[in-house]
């Protein structure tokens, strides 16, 4: 257990930058990405607080004037990146950040709870929430800047636009939404293929899609109530509105601890009560026994399993019963003995591909935020499970992006893929085994 814990941190230690944010992984991922940040200042508070604190500092530190935080910042000119500054062109948008360049497009709302974390694992709490007095007003202008301009319906849930919002980048969730587009074939060069076998990642074809989005949001320099209105993919995703869901109750809290903020205490209050109900309402689909994702620009729901279904479990969004059908689909359709928990993608289902990326492939912040969330429901056995397939994965192949899912696959010993030394796989294992 120490031997890998002390792995972890190397790969850490190894990414961490000059500028004081860790990179993902090298050559693959070589800036700062929105939600990645967040999972790795859990891992770097366990050894290194001061590291932490320089991670949130630096993420929050791009943050537009209308609260927006982007998805990437752009610390550096790195040319090994495809699609980088140039194309985002971030400086379109009139308030976005005059420091630094980015992406036009977010990752889900991670920073508040990761501000909870950091005070949990934190050994001077006063220290801390000096550290947090100072930065959670900039995540609570984020979640203002989500309610106000992501929710045209007032619904209390938020669309993304992109599907590099979702984090779940490739997941086959979006396929039906690409079948409503027909976007013009770009002319690029991939630099993701160049470091990692072109079989784990995303088509060309999906490429064009990607930056066929981007080029309309540009179109109207990132307006959103334009974006609304005219973006082919326009989804309502329960995992980013889950952590959204539940870094608004970590605000609320925090807030409660520092003491005063009534006004935000108050918005924060009705924003949850509206999400969760709303969430409940809208997301959860009662034949497949899942919360699915809801596809605003064509009005209907999206019927597939994935690992995002089960997220709510971490923000408490669900009650104790609705809690024990999740963990039955769960256990039903991914959690077979033959399976290493949790893949990304239900592997009962025609589309799912072991080995690509977000079409199936087990990966460390899914099975960290569940593994949270199942305890949390006093699904102590499955809690356990996940938390073991979690090492056993790490311990055998290393601390890759994403793993097969698959405990026999007839195929090489090494089923770990994508990114090597990957940053979050290394931070929350650590949290894992502390
Ligand atoms: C990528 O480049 O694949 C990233 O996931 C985009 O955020």
């Amino acid at each position: 257990k120490e031997n890998l814990i002390n792995s972890a941190i190397d790969v850490l230690d190894a990414n961490f930058q000059k500028g004081g944010f860790t990179i993902p992984s090298e050559g693959l991922y070589p800036f700062q990405w929105k939600w990645d940040s967040g999972f790795i200042a859990i891992g770097l508070s366990h050894y290194n607080i001061e590291k932490a604190k320089a991670e949130i500092k630096t993420l929050l530190d791009a943050q537009w004037e209308n609260g927006f935080i982007p998805h990437i910042v752009f610390h550096n000119e790195n040319k090994s990146y495809f699609p980088g500054a140039d194309f985002h062109r971030s400086e379109l948008h009139p308030l976005s950040s005059k420091k630094f360049k980015s992406t036009g497009m977010t990752q889900p709302p991670v920073t508040g709870f990761v501000l909870q974390e950091m005070y949990r694992i934190a050994e001077d709490k006063e220290d801390m929430l000096n550290f947090i007095k100072d930065n959670i007003d900039k995540v609570y202008q984020n979640h203002g800047y989500f309610y106000k301009h992501r929710d045209p319906q007032d619904e209390g849930l938020m669309y993304i636009y992109h599907n590099w919002e979702s984090g779940t980048d490739n997941s086959p969730v979006w396929d039906d939404i690409w079948d409503t587009m027909n976007p013009p074939e770009y002319n690029f060069e991939r630099k993701d293929t160049t470091h990692v076998d072109a079989s784990q990642r995303p088509s060309n074809r999906e490429y064009d899609h990607y930056l066929h989005i981007i080029e309309i949001a540009k179109e109207h320099n990132y307006d959103d109530a334009k974006i609304a209105e005219l973006s082919p993919f326009l989804v309502q995703d329960p995992l980013f509105n889950a952590m959204l869901i539940k870094s608004n109750q970590a605000l609320l809290e925090l807030y409660e601890l520092i003491g005063g903020k009534e006004a935000e205490k108050l918005n924060l209050r009705q924003w949850q009560k509206k999400s969760i109900s709303r969430f409940n309402q809208k997301l959860f689909n009662k034949e497949l026994g899942a919360y699915v994702h809801y596809d605003l620009r064509n009005e209907k729901a999206i019927p597939l399993v994935s690992s995002s279904s089960f997220s709510p479990l971490f923000a408490g969004i669900p009650d104790q019963e609705r809690a024990e059908i999740l963990l039955k689909t769960m256990l039903d359709k991914f959690g077979g003995d033959d399976k290493y928990l949790c893949a990304s993608f239900d592997p009962t289902d025609e589309r799912f591909d072991p080995k690509k990326y977000w079409r199936g492939p087990v990966w460390i912040n899914m099975n960290w935020l569940l593994y949270y969330g199942l305890k949390n429901y006093g699904f102590a056995k499955a809690a356990e499970r996940i938390k073991a397939d979690s090492v056993e994965l790490i311990e055998r192949d290393g601390f890759f992006e994403y793993f097969d899912c698959r405990k026999e696959t007839g195929e090489s010993k090494r089923t770990g893929y994508g990114g090597n030394n990957f940053s979050w796989s290394a931070a929350l294992l650590i949290d894992l085994l502390k």
